[in-house]
């Protein structure tokens, strides 16, 4: 790479937002466009990947278009272009990936394929300039929920997961059941807000054990089962109270899990990262717990928890940087662990 202000162009398309972002120097984000889907695939209760896919193709091209204008630069001013190549919906993946490459084929330019993880844990360095590896990250997004040790900026080892669903996915099976709308993450925490959440206890047996893995489907399963009793017996639950202990037991797992990690690995910072990074009540049991274990807590800038694309400019511009760069033979690829930053 040529300069230390070069400019990245990110693209992200793994779900259901399209994104684009211009980077200068790897941590100072000078646009972001997304297009949410959202609206859509409510209407379906969840994402569906042929709509995700179509939708995609629709508006990628608006989509850089306006982070370029709102950065005030032409294609000819980037330096380089960063796309998640994996993992996420392989349709939707194919669209930003094929794009990504024309662009970077016609301004002769090179290109880096993303883990959409790693973009996640790279959203803390957009936040704190200063944050360097190595660090513990807690990752709870929709699709996975890992407590990965950042060795170096491409460097990473996974030290826990989930034994089931992930903690967003949680999130939003416990909505559906409690009949609010996809993504049920904002969702529930906006119901929780005048709900008690010591009413319900709800827990996994396993997640009181030594292990650094967690699970989220028996926490989730307790609340379907208790609105489903109710449903039979015709009693009526108060849904804030079910929504507040719901997501006290996931924060309550996740935090518990993830210091415990970080003291065992005597790390003196804990990150989060992850769309579920955006709920309030796990920044702050998270932020009180790190606090009183002596460890540096970080999380995202809100505008930087759920998916966008500067995070992915910014592991771009790191991989890059390292001499990590893709062919125009760049591939989408489903499902993919996260190593050695791809
Ligand atoms: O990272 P993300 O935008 O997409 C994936 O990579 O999966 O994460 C989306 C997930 C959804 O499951 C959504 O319900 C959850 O993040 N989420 C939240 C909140 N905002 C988004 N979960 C809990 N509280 C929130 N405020
Ligand atoms: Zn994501």
């Amino acid at each position: 790479m040529s300069g230390e202000n070069e400019l990245i162009l990110g693209i992200e398309s793994s779900c259901d937002e399209t994104a684009a972002a211009v980077l200068s120097g790897g941590r100072k984000v000078l646009s972001m466009a997304v297009h949410t889907q959202i609206p859509v695939h409510r209407l379906y209760g969840g994402v569906v990947p042929e709509i995700a896919s179509r939708s995609h193709t629709e508006r990628i091209g608006a989509v850089v278009d306006e982070a370029l204008k709102s950065a005030g630069v032409g294609l000819n001013d980037i330096g380089a272009i960063a796309v998640t190549c994996t993992p996420g919906l392989i349709g939707a993946l194919l669209v930003g990936v094929s794009y990504a490459k024309g662009l970077a084929y016609a301004a002769n330019i090179p290109l880096v394929g993303v883990n959409h993880i790693a973009g996640h844990i790279a959203a803390n360095y957009l936040t704190y300039p200063d944050l360097e590896p190595p660090f513990v990250c807690l990752v709870a997004s929709g699709g996975h929920s890992h407590i990965v040790r950042v060795v170096d900026y491409n460097r990473f080892e996974l030290i826990g997961r989930t034994r089931d669903d992930a903690a967003g996915e949680a999130f939003d099976k416990a909505a559906r059941a409690l009949g609010l709308l996809y993504p049920g993450g904002p969702e529930i925490e906006k119901l929780a807000k005048c709900g008690n959440p010591n009413a319900f206890r709800f827990h996994a047996p396993f997640n009181e054990g030594e292990s650094n893995d967690f699970s989220f489907s028996g926490i989730k399963t307790a609340v379907v089962n208790l609105l489903h009793n109710a449903e039979q017996k015709g009693e009526v639950l108060n849904k804030a109270d079910v929504a507040a202990s719901f997501q006290r037991a996931v924060a309550d797992t996740l935090t518990m899990k993830s210091v415990r990690a970080a003291l065992r690995e005597k790390s003196s910072v804990l990150a989060l990262a992850g769309g579920v990074s955006a709920n309030s009540v796990l920044r702050t049991r998270l932020q009180t717990e790190c606090d009183r274990n002596g460890i540096r807590f970080c999380r995202p800038d809100m505008r930087f928890c759920t998916d966008n694309a500067a995070m992915i400019a910014c592991q771009g511009y790191y991989m890059l940087r390292s001499g990590e760069v893709s062919g125009l033979d760049l591939n989408p690829s489903a499902a993919e662990f996260l190593s050695e930053g791809r």
